[in-house]
C-alpha cells in the first residue's frame, strides 16, 4: 500500500492545476476560497511526523487521514487544539461532545494500551467495559485490520498530549444512558474486521476497505432509522438527516438521484480538490471530509474508491434529482 506523503506543497498546486479537459469553474474567486479552505485544514496539522519518523507512525498518518479522525475529534469552532476533542455534534438524540484522544494521561488516552485501542474501535467498547454511542462511527471502523488500528495509534501516540478535560454529552431522556446501547448494539451492530471478497479484484477490495471501513462514507450518506442504525439495504442512498441536521446527497451510481452521470475520473477529482463535475466546490460536511480525508488519498486509493462506488446498486434515494 502506498505510504502517505505528508506536506502541504502538493495540496496548493492541486488547487489550481485543473485536469485537462474541464470546463472552467465558476471563477477566481472559487479557487481562492478553496485555496483559503485548504490552508485552514492544514494550519491545524502544521507539524507531521518528522522525516525519518517511525514506519509505523508514518503509515499510522495515512490510516488517520483515510479514517477521517480529526475533524470530529477537534473543536476547530473555537479554535480547540488537534485531537483535544469538545467539538459539539448535535444529533436527533441530543449534542454529543468529543472526548481528547491526544496521548494526555489523564485527559485524553495515553494510558491506553493497544489492547484498549483495539477493543474500543473493534467492539465499541471503552478499557473500564462501558458501551460507546455509535455517534463514535466504530461501526464503520470496526472492519479495520489489526496492524492498520495499531499504527494508527502509534501516530496518535506521536503528537502532543493536551490536558483539555473531556466534556459530558447533554443527552435527551432516555439516551443518556450507556447501558440501553447493549440492546442496540445486538440488534444493529456487526463486528468484526473486513473478510475480502475473493469473488472480486484485490482495487475492489481496497475500495470497499476505503469506503465502507476507513472512510465511513456510509455514516453520512446512508440514511437512518428512528433508533440512529444505517440501513443496509439503502447504503450510500443519500440521508435526509445527515449531520447538523443537513441533507446528504445519494452518491450510488443511479443516473437520476445518485452520481451515475459521473465518470470515475470526475469522482476521483471530486475527491481530490472538492470541485464537482459542475465547477461548483463541495460544501457542508463534505468540504472537511475532502480537505483532511480524501484530499490525502494516494491516486490509486481514490480510483479504488471510484471503482468500488461505480460498482455499486444504482438506488433511488433522496438525492438532488426527481
Ligand atoms: C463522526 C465523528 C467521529 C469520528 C469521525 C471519529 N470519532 Fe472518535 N469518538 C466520537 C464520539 C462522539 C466519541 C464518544 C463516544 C461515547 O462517548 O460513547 C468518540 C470516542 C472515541 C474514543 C474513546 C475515547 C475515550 O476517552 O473513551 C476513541 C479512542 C476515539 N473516538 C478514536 C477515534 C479514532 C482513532 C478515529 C478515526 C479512526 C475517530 N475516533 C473518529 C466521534 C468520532
Ligand atoms: C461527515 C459526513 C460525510 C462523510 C463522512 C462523507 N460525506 Fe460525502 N458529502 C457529505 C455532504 C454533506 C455532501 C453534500 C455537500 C454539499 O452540500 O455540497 C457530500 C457530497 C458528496 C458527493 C457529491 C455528490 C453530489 O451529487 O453532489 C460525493 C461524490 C461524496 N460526498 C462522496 C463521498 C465519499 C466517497 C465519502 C467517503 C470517502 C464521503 N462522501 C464521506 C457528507 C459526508
Amino acid at each position: 500500500m502506498p505510504q502517505a506523503v505528508p506536506g502541504g506543497g502538493k495540496i496548493d498546486t492541486r488547487l489550481v492545476t485543473r485536469s485537462p479537459g474541464r470546463k472552467a469553474c465558476g471563477g477566481r474567486p472559487f479557487i481562492w476560497a478553496a485555496a483559503a479552505l485548504f490552508h485552514l485544514g492544514l494550519a491545524t496539522l502544521a507539524a507531521g511526523p518528522a522525516a525519518g519518523a517511525e514506519p509505523a507512525v508514518a503509515r499510522g498518518e495515512y490510516i488517520f487521514r483515510a479514517a477521517g479522525c480529526l475533524t470530529c475529534h477537534t473543536d476547530t469552532k473555537n479554535k480547540g487544539a488537534p485531537l483535544a476533542g469538545g467539538r459539539a455534534l448535535p444529533t436527533p438524540f441530543g449534542t454529543f461532545y468529543t472526548p481528547n484522544i491526544t496521548p494526555d494521561p489523564v485527559h485524553g488516552i495515553g494510558a491506553w494500551s493497544d489492547a484498549d485501542f483495539i477493543t474500543a474501535l473493534r467492539e465499541g467498547l471503552a478499557p473500564d467495559g462501558s458501551h460507546y454511542y455509535p455517534a463514535f462511527p466504530y461501526p464503520s471502523y470496526t472492519g479495520m485490520n489489526e496492524r492498520d488500528m495499531r499504527d494508527l495509534k502509534a501516530y496518535l501516540f506521536s503528537r502532543p498530549a493536551v490536558a483539555t478535560p473531556n466534556r459530558a454529552h447533554d443527552l435527551k431522556f432516555p439516551f443518556g444512558f450507556r447501558f440501553a446501547l447493549w440492546p442496540w448494539k445486538l440488534l444493529f451492530f456487526t463486528e468484526g474486521r473486513r473478510i475480502e471478497d475473493p469473488s472480486k479484484d484485490a482495487q475492489w477490495n481496497r475500495g470497499a476497505y476505503l469506503v465502507e471501513n476507513l472512510g465511513h462514507c456510509g455514516e453520512c450518506h446512508t440514511p437512518r432509522n428512528f433508533l440512529g442504525a444505517v440501513d443496509r439495504e439503502r447504503r450510500l442512498a443519500g440521508n435526509p438527516v445527515g449531520p447538523e441536521g443537513k441533507k446528504v446527497p445519494n452518491v450510488t451510481p443511479h443516473p437520476g438521484n445518485g452520481i451515475g452521470d459521473w465518470s470515475k475520473s470526475d469522482l476521483t477529482y471530486f475527491l481530490k480538490t472538492g470541485f464537482l463535475p459542475d465547477g461548483d466546490f463541495a460544501g457542508g460536511a463534505m468540504t472537511d471530509v475532502i480537505q483532511e480525508s480524501t484530499g490525502f488519498l494516494s491516486d490509486e486509493d481514490r480510483a479504488a474508491v471510484a471503482r468500488y462506488i461505480f460498482g455499486l446498486p444504482p438506488i433511488s434515494g433522496p438525492g438532488a434529482g426527481p
